[in-house]
């Protein structure tokens, strides 16, 4: 090849490296850094040219890898972890680069390391496992105490009345509890099975409002909650999932009836505001006047089965799945959830959704 051909080959690869999304590393005979592209240098911003390789990858695994590379002069693919700065997995392909016939000059590239980041996929792997355990955990308590009360009757109590009306009571109640359970897991994954599609239909949210409000009412009452709802009377367009909007607001009133219930009172109202990018918002807000939220439990209150206190959620019939729905449909709908509360302070739940506008 003629000198100004190979010049340009060598530009077109060395660009073409620079892009690539993974990390790559080349390193000359001395182990010095001759090249990084761009993840690379993101992963590692300490990763300079001319230095050692070693000083940045600090891990014995690849120290080990990159000379056995050297020796034997065969491409070499492993895993390494990293523990500092922060706990990381990767996957390494190391390869031995062709130096032609004569032996490497000082900082010739000979080897390249190209690597791929497992963080997110192990992270992503156990939140998998944890949530299948935790779903099992949820489903086999009310599971036991059914089994545990078919037994009795079938034994112990056989001849009970009384003893049989009270179980087939705790029974039922326990049966429902599994299908709200199933009902909601069947919404999660229905929500994440349309995540890639963005609703585009034109939703009005307060008639929807003013719906599962009215469908909440009997609900407010038994707990002598007055439900009051403003600026329901003008519409409010967004486009939306009308199913799974009706989800966010019928979750979202029902919490602040049954946790803020000492508050005697639950506000629902809707408005329009301002992004700060120019454009404008849908906002539901839903407030209650109860006990509120301590601070710490804020950040996590949206994960499946997160609950502040669990026997008080179990005792008001709920699966700890309604929030993480919640926040489900929110990202699909490309809007925001934001939590305020302090404890004894009452709750305000918003849900933000751009604005669609309508020329009629
Ligand atoms: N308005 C509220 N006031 C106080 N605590 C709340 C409120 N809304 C939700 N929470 C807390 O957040 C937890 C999670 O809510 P959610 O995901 O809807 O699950 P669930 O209602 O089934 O327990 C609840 O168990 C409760 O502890
Ligand atoms: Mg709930």
């Amino acid at each position: 090849m003629e000198r100004g051909s190979l010049a340009k080959t060598n530009a077109i690869l060395t660009e073409a490296l620079e892009a690539v999304p993974d990390p790559v590393i080349l390193i000359d005979p001395r182990r010095l850094v001759s090249f990084t592209n761009a993840a690379a240098r993101h992963v590692w911003p300490t990763l300079q040219m001319g230095r050692p390789l070693f000083f940045t990858l600090r891990m014995p695994d690849l120290v080990d890898a990159v000379e056995r590379v050297m020796g034997q002069g065969e491409a070499v693919d492993l895993e390494i972890n990293e523990k500092t700065p922060i706990e990381r997995a990767f996957r390494v392909k190391i390869l031995p680069l062709p130096t032609g016939y004569t032996a490497p000059e000082r900082d010739q590239p000979v080897m390249m390391l190209m690597l791929h980041d497992l963080t997110t996929e192990r992270r992503l792997e156990h939140m998998r496992v944890d949530f299948v355990a935790n779903a099992s955990h949820e489903l086999r308590t009310p599971l036991a105490s059914l089994l545990g009360f078919i037994e009795t009757l079938q034994g112990p109590a056989k001849e009970d009345v009384t003893a049989r009306e009270r179980f087939l009571e705790i029974m039922r109640s326990q049966a429902r509890r599994m299908t709200r359970l199933i009902d909601d897991l069947l919404s999660l994954s229905r929500v994440e099975l349309n995540a890639h599609r963005l609703p585009v239909n034109p939703v009005d949210l307060a008639p929807l409002v003013e719906h599962m409000a009215e469908s909440l009412m009997t609900l407010a009452k038994e707990r002598s909650v007055a439900l009051n709802l403003f600026n329901t009377d003008r519409p409010f367009w967004v486009a939306g999932d009308v199913d799974e909007l009706s989800r966010v607001i019928e979750n979202l009133i029902e919490n602040a009836i049954k946790y803020g219930q000492s508050g005697g009172r639950v506000d629902v109202s809707l408005s329009v505001i301002d992004q700060p990018s120019g454009g404008q918002d849908v906002c539901l807000e839903v407030r209650d006047y109860g006990a509120g939220i301590p601070a710490e439990h804020l950040p996590r209150l949206t994960e499946r089965f997160y609950r502040v206190d669990v026997s008080q959620s179990r005792e008001k019939g709920g699966t700890g799945l309604g929030l993480a729905l919640v926040k489900h449909i929110v990202s699909h709908h490309r809007g925001r959830l934001q939590i305020d509360s302090q404890a004894g302070q009452g709750a305000v739940f918003r849900v933000l959704l751009p604005l669609k506008s309508m020329t009629v």
